[in-house]
């Protein structure tokens, strides 16, 4: 079978630094060429099948088990499989993963009895940790709070205050493993220890393709860092020397390793590891991975949503996909009753600090979590005096250069890579770098082996140079603080720009809420610095993980408080701003859920509100009315007043095209409407009230650029600190008026798509017939605008007369002179072939269910699929002849039966001319 290859879906559980936000510009057709290399995410030949109860599976003999009974079906029609994982957790997942080397094997899979479901493996992309700053031994005793700052955000200081920690939950962390001999982490394993158990699915060389899993007893992991993080944020013990603690640090931790050292992991081994995480007792599940989807119905998802739906809270990471824009949601956080976890930016920058003598000067910040290591003062060295030189540094310096270990040289950011400047300064003896910010904004650097080198703001960086040129003999000495120094970040408290927008295109309310997740510092592996600042809604996850240990501790585990967690933080979240602006729109609930969770609140409130989420989905299926319950679980009677708080409309679409705004998505101040009824409600103790809502959508804007509206139903006891809200989402537009081929060539400059590629890559531009010896065969590159629940494709008769939704671009229509539309007959036959009323179906190439759109800004550009054997799905032969490919792709909501609902492509002429030697 061939795997359709999607470029990559690759989003990083927390970001690398130089994460790039520019818009990606248009590419030549020539980088499919260099992309389409890249490893795809469809593990090939490989499936997870669901099965049935054994007593609705037909069958002659008796089995104690539905899986025995599905294998003795397939084995009796014949068809070879390997059974690579059994799944057997009854009322939440039974079923297998198994491998199938046939297209004929796999075609019959579906059709088994008593198989239903059959899903290919998908693969999700390991978490790259960041290490920017190792460990050089500090035990400095005047180290002041540091890291709390998010826990004063969200009122989990308040929660340790009153003595709840997490003792006695047991969260089970999903990740690359744990360095437990961490001594912040307990350095230890097994009862009695934090780290108290888990088990490693994978061993440290596993990448997810050419390796096979090395299962043992041990999750230990000093190899790739993430988990180890996430393990600090939920658990690290206070009183170290970085004075941190984790928001649930009494909690016992469970660790689960899926990822090796790099590389990927498949859906089976996530799932495996969901049931055992599960089975193991753990209240709480908290996964920091992912990758772009889209829809609520990957496998893996399905599981998780099953194991929050039993009773456990489940928190998964809504993505790093910022950039790509609206409707780009990340699976398995998109599973539909776990909740999806958005990140804000920490209000505090852990920076140090180099003194300034020479000249009256502060202490300038540099952006390091440890101090540069260089004892002494030193003289500074500019390699301009001009603090306009967009390339400083960029080329090697002149022979007129001094030796310059003995300096600290200033260099302004811009035009190459921080690498290569460092490459150029070290040439000439550079040990020590301050690089200064050209407006870029203020991060850490890519030092690459360049060790002693920080970024400076560009004040800062201006001020040195002017004064240096202007005869100013100035020195610097880092100071060997032992810690960095907290520094106010402008972008603190608002949503992280990585942080992904949701909803699913089937309109789920993605991500549920936002956690502190950009600029967090935790620990990592000791061998890896001991301590780290991490970026990622992997981070904001297992802050909300640790913030449910405190909900459990302070009400218990019951069903009751483990399935009604999310609401109760969603109604007590705290409203997150677009801007630091006075006056500024409320960030979209799209990107910031139902707000900035607060502890806090959440335990100790006497409202309850439910739901937490309204969802008023697209104009064509739109649920104007709504409502909610309000109930006052306090001792004294209460009046509340009920007030529409709407957020920033976000403009999904650019205005005249078919592509999504990449993020930040703009905002604007056209809102919904809402008569609320009543507004204001008087409640005895123990009493409730339910509040009806008939919402009006905006009409005012262009439903052609899709604006998706947001906003808050808010609910205000006696002050202005006792309020509680139900957040809501609706579209303006149908989801199923939004393209989802694209017909333009916005992404490869001068070839509109889709296009029927040749062997060597090119467009098909003559008469081609295919021998499939060697690259001698025909490929389909294009891409979806918007995300699809159905694609297929199929082989068609040449004089076919359909006239597609996107003409062929290609040579020759010649033979649809007449531009004739016919009707297609549906239901797709494509288990069997088959034939459309007017269109010869000749046989279905594949069929992709749940596809998620393609992005600009990550690298999921578009789809590749290599007809590379020439094969129908079923794992027929195509017989030689002319042939032209049918490419369909269902709209959102649309129907599968019917035509209409799909965008269509019609590839030119190409023919089958398989190579007579065998
Ligand atoms: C498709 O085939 C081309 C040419 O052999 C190859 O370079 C490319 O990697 C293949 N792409 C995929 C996605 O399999
Ligand atoms: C560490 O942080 C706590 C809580 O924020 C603070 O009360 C304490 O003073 C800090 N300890 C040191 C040594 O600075
Ligand atoms: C910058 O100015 C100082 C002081 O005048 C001078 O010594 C130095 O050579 C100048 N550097 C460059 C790169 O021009
Ligand atoms: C939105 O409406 C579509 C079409 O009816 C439906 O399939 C989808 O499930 C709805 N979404 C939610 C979250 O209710
Ligand atoms: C593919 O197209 C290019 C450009 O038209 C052409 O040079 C090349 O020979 C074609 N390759 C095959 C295998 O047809
Ligand atoms: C392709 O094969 C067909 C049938 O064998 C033949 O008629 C046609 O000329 C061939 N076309 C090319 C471009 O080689
Ligand atoms: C067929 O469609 C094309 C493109 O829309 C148009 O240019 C052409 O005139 C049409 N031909 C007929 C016969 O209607």
């Amino acid at each position: 079978m061939r795997a359709m290859i999607s470029t990559a879906l690759i989003w990083w559980l927390n970001l690398t630094l130089h994460f790039s936000f520019t818009l990606a510009g248009k590419f030549p057709l020539s980088n499919v060429k260099a992309q389409s290399r890249l490893p795809g995410n469809i593990v090939p030949n490989e499936f997870i099948i669901e099965v049935d109860l054994l007593s609705r599976i037909p069958t002659t003999r008796s089995y104690s088990r539905s899986l025995d009974a599905v294998f003795d079906h397939l084995q009796r029609r014949d068809i070879v499989f390997d059974v690579k994982k059994e799944f057997n957790s009854a009322g939440i997942f039974v079923g297998a993963a198994v491998s199938i080397q046939t297209s004929q094997g796999a075609a019959a899979l579906a059709n088994t009895p008593g198989v239903i479901d059959v899903r290919p493996i998908f693969r999700y992309p390991s978490p790259k940790p960041l290490i920017a700053h190792p460990i050089n031994g500090l035990d400095d005793p005047t180290i002041p709070p540091d890291g709390q700052s998010t826990h004063v955000m969200t009122g989990v200081d308040k929660v340790h205050k009153e003595g709840t920690s997490g003792k006695g939950i047991k969260i089970g962390i999903i990740d690359t493993g744990v360095d437990y001999t961490h001594p912040v982490l307990g350095a230890g394993f097994g009862p009695g220890h934090k780290i108290a158990g888990g088990y490693d699915f994978v061993g440290n060389a596993f990448n997810g393709k050419d390796s096979a899993p090395m299962p043992d007893d041990d999750p230990l992991d000093q190899c790739n860092g993430h988990g180890t993080h996430v393990a600090g944020i939920i658990g690290a013990i206070p009183g170290n020397q970085f004075n941190i603690s984790g928001v649930a640090y009494d909690a016992e931790l469970y660790a689960y390793r899926v990822f090796g050292c790099n590389g990927d992991t498949p859906d089976d081994i996530l799932i495996e590891a969901l049931l055992r995480a599960n089975d193991d007792g753990n209240d709480i599940l908290s996964l920091s991975l992912g990758g772009a989807d889209g829809w609520t119905e990957g496998k893996t998802s399905t599981v998780a949503s099953r194991i929050a739906d039993s009773g456990k809270v489940v928190v998964i990471a809504s993505g790093n996909d910022g950039a790509s824009g609206m409707f780009y949601t990340s699976g398995p956080g998109n599973a539909i009753n776990a909740i999806s976890v958005g990140s804000v930016d920490n209000v505090a920058l852990a920076l140090q600090s180099v003194l300034v003598s020479g000249i009256e000067h502060d202490p300038i910040m540099y952006w390091a979590t440890y101090e540069l290591p260089k004892e002494g003062t030193l003289p500074i060295y500019t390699i301009s005096n001009d603090t306009s030189i967009a390339d400083d540094g960029c080329n090697p310096l002149s022979d007129k250069t001094p030796d310059l270990s003995q300096y600290v040289t200033i260099v302004r950011r811009g035009t190459c890579t921080f690498v290569q400047k460092f490459t150029n300064l070290a040439a000439k003896g550079a040990k020590n770098v301050l690089v200064y910010d050209n407006g870029n904004g203020f991060v850490a650097v890519d030092k690459g082996n360049f060790y002693n080198a920080a970024l400076i703001q560009a004040a800062d960086g201006e001020f040195l140079v002017k004064q240096h040129a202007a005869g100013k003999n100035i020195k610097l000495t880092f100071p060997k603080n032992g810690r960095p120094v907290e520094h106010p970040d402008p972008n603190g408290g608002l949503t992280s720009r990585f942080s992904t927008y949701g909803p699913s295109n089937d309109f789920y309310f993605k991500p549920a809420l936002v956690a502190p997740g950009g600029n967090i510092l935790s620990t990592v592996p000791t061998n890896m610095g001991v301590y780290a600042v991490f970026s990622g809604t992997s981070m904001a996850t297992p802050f909300i993980a640790g913030s449910a240990a405190l909900l459990l501790e302070a009400k218990g585990k019951s069903k009751d408080v483990t399935s009604n967690a999310r609401t109760l933080f969603e109604t007590t979240a705290k409203y997150v701003p677009s801007d630091k602006t006075e006056g500024s729109l409320l960030q979209t609930v799209a990107q910031q859920g139902a707000g900035l969770i607060n502890v806090y609140d959440a335990i100790h409130t006497s409202t309850k509100v439910t739901p937490g989420e309204l969802i008023l989905n697209d104009t064509a299926n739109f649920k104007f009315g709504q409502q909610f319950n309000v109930k006052n679980e306090g001792t004294q009677s209460k009046a509340y007043k009920i007030t529409h708080v709407p957020a920033g409309t976000a403009l999904t679409m650019h205005e005249g095209t078919i592509v999504p705004q990449l993020g930040p998505v703009p905002l604007s101040n056209v809102f919904a409407q809402v008569i609320i009824s009543p507004d204001s409600i008087q409640l005895g103790p123990g009493e409730s009230q339910t509040v009806h809502l008939m919402f009006k959508y905006p009409t005012s804007i262009s439903n052609s650029i899709f604006p998706l509206y947001s906003g808050f139903i808010q609910i205000t006891g006696e002050s202005v600190s006792d309020t509680y809200h139900v957040s809501y989402i609706g579209l303006g537009g149908s989801l199923k008026d939004i393209n989802v081929l694209d017909d333009t060539d916005y992404f490869f400059e001068g070839t509109k798509l889709p296009v029927l590629l040749n062997g060597t890559q090119d467009v098909q531009i003559k008469p081609t017939n295919y021998t499939f010896t060697k690259d001698n065969f025909p490929a389909f590159l294009f891409r979806l605008v918007f995300g699809s629940a159905l694609v297929t494709l199929d082989l068609v008769d040449p004089a076919t007369e359909l006239v597609p939704t996107i003409p062929a671009n290609q040579p020759s229509r010649r033979n649809n002179p007449d531009n004739s539309t016919i009707i297609l007959s549906f239901p797709s036959p494509h288990d069997d072939g088959g034939s459309y009323a007017s269109v010869k179906v000749i046989g279905p190439l594949e069929e992709f269910k749940y596809v998620t759109r393609n992005d600009e800004a990550g690298g999921n550009g578009f789809n590749l699929y290599n007809l590379t054997e020439p094969t129908f799905a079923n794992g027929s032969t195509i017989k030689d002849g002319q042939y032209r490919a049918l490419l369909r792709a269902l709209r959102v909501t649309g129907d599968p039966t019917t035509e209409e609902d799909y965008d269509s492509w019609l590839s030119p002429i190409f023919g089958i001319q398989k190579s007579q030697t065998t």
